[in-house]
């Protein structure tokens, strides 16, 4: 059961390891791990399956480009992220291109690419996807609602919003984010427990996906073991879930 955040746990390198030593493990696999976790080439094999995803541009610091460039490409506002790591560090979202430059700044402390994205209006839901040996199952969709302007690390760590598990959302709108969800855990060839983090953007009646978590938060307030609580289940039930299917796996 991997449960370390960012390198070597989410990013394939422990699963690339596990898999020369013969160790089964309940994540995704190192090629879907190190995939996801370059959000730019997440949305790009998501987009080629039809599957919506916010317009972007993607940086290299290597090779610099002006905002002004990113703007003939771009309509604000844009969300300016490092384009791997986590936890909304060095995010920025930018209403005026007058700001587009510190903000390109601050993410490239964190990362050598940046990702910028247009900014997509709507709720914000996120999903737990799991495998077990029954199939894929989705687990209750829980609304973001941060009190600041996006879902950023005050938000996500010091209380400044809010989680709503189960979502008090339409059944359609559920069932396009439910459907969606399990698409890309097929799509990305998922293993274990993924959350995809969705905008549902309710003039074009679409879920926009934003990003795919290999490795999700497991603490107990965190949104997963929220689901799983939500769907009537013990943390001890679905850990147990996952670690059998690791297992028959490796069986077959
Ligand atoms: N294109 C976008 N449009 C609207 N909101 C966005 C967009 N990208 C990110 N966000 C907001 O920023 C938050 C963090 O972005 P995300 O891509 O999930 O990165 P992280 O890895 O930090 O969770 C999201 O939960 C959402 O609130
Ligand atoms: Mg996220």
């Amino acid at each position: 059961m991997i449960g370390i955040h960012g390198t070597p746990g989410e990013d394939g390198k422990l699963q690339g390891y596990f898999d020369l030593t013969g160790l089964p493990y309940t994540s995704c696999d190192s090629a879907t791990s190190a995939l996801t976790f370059n959000k730019r080439y997440t949305v790009a094999v998501a987009a080629f399956a039809g599957i919506d995803v916010a317009k972007s541009v993607h940086i290299f610091k290597h090779s610099p480009v002006t905002p002004a460039q990113i703007l003939s490409q771009l309509s604000l506002p844009v969300f300016v992220k490092p384009n791997n790591g986590g936890s909304s560090i060095g995010m920025s979202k930018v209403n005026a291109a007058a700001d587009l430059a510190g903000a390109l700044e601050k993410a490239f402390k964190e990362d050598d690419q940046v990702l910028v994205e247009e900014f997509i209006a709507g709720r914000e839901f996120t999903i737990g996807v799991f495998k077990s040996t029954k199939g894929i199952i989705t687990l209750p969709i829980t609304e973001v609602k941060s009190k600041k302007d996006f879902f950023d690390y005050e938000a996500k760590y010091q209380g400044l919003s809010e989680e709503i598990t189960p979502a008090q959302v339409d059944e359609v709108i559920a069932e396009k984010v439910r459907s969606t969800a399990k698409k890309i855990y097929e799509l990305f060839n998922c293993r274990g427990v993924v959350r995809i983090d969705f905008i549902y953007n309710e003039a074009r009646q679409a879920a926009y996906m934003l990003e795919i978590n290999t490795v999700p938060g497991q603490s107990e307030a965190s949104i997963v073991p929220q689901q799983v609580r939500a769907m009537g289940w013990t943390l001890k039930e679905f850990y147990s879930a996952l670690i059998e299917d690791a297992l028959t796996r490796r069986k077959s």
